[in-house]
């Protein structure tokens, strides 16, 4: 019983502080430009990301951007880092955030980039057929991301996740086009992708 009524005490106490302090209440649940700013720290004020290993969301299809926050909030994908900003995300939230950063424009991170390994990228690209799903400009569409002026860094992260251990969630199919590829063949991929 009285553990019952330990478990039941927050949930009362939150709605009379919401009546007698409307304001409080509503600084609870962040507007989608609070949400905007605080994705910004990481991601990027213009959604394309200024830190190491953290992807640039500027021009993502809209649907990957959507799909990828649904796996977060679910632990599907998980991301430590994103939890806080993902696990109390409704359905609406997620949509007006991958509209947002989808009409966005990409731009290269400034890392310095390779055009040796960039040459080299294109050519395991093309018998990959990297493009026949992320389109020739590597844009991406729907659900397939954009890996074109993604971050280096983030690209190689990501790809040798694909090759070495996808999260429950991920797209086998991606696991498959880099499989028995060496950390050698993925950097040049990424130099490749990031010049586009
Ligand atoms: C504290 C830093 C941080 C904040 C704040 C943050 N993210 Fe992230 N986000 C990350 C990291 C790190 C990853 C990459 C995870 C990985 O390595 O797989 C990521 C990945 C993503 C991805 C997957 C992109 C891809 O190309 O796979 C999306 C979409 C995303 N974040 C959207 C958002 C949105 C929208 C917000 C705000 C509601 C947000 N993030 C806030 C750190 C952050
Ligand atoms: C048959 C279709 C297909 C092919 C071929 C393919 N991809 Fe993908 N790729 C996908 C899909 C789908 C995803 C999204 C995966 C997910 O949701 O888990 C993805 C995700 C990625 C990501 C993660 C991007 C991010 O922002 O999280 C990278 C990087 C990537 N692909 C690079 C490549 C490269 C490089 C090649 C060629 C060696 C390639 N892909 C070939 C379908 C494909």
């Amino acid at each position: 019983m009285a553990s019952a009524r330990r478990l039941l005490r927050p949930p009362v106490l939150g709605l009379a502080a919401a009546f007698f302090f409307p304001a409080a209440a509503a600084a609870q649940t962040p507007t989608l430009a609070e949400r905007i700013e605080a994705c910004g720290a990481c991601h990027g004020v213009d959604g394309n990301s200024p830190m190491e290993k953290i992807p640039s969301l500027a021009g993502q299809p809209e649907l990957f951007i959507a799909n990828q926050l649904i796996l977060m909030r679910e632990g599907v994908r998980p991301v430590e880092a994103m939890t806080p900003f993902v696990k109390d995300l409704k359905d609406d939230t997620v949509v007006a955030l991958a509209r947002h950063y989808a009409a966005l424009q990409p731009k290269p991170s400034g890392e310095a980039a390779d055009p040796a390994l960039a040459a080299r990228g294109a050519e395991i690209g093309k018998t990959k057929r990297c493009d026949s799903c992320h389109l020739p400009t590597l844009a991406g569409s729907a659900q397939i991301p954009r890996i074109g002026k993604q971050r280096i860094d983030y690209l190689i992260h990501s790809l040798k996740q694909f090759r070495d251990s996808p999260h429950p969630g991920a797209d086998t199919i991606m696991s498959g086009a880099v499989a028995g590829l060496s950390d050698a063949d993925l950097a040049a991929l990424a130099h490749y992708a990031a010049a586009r």
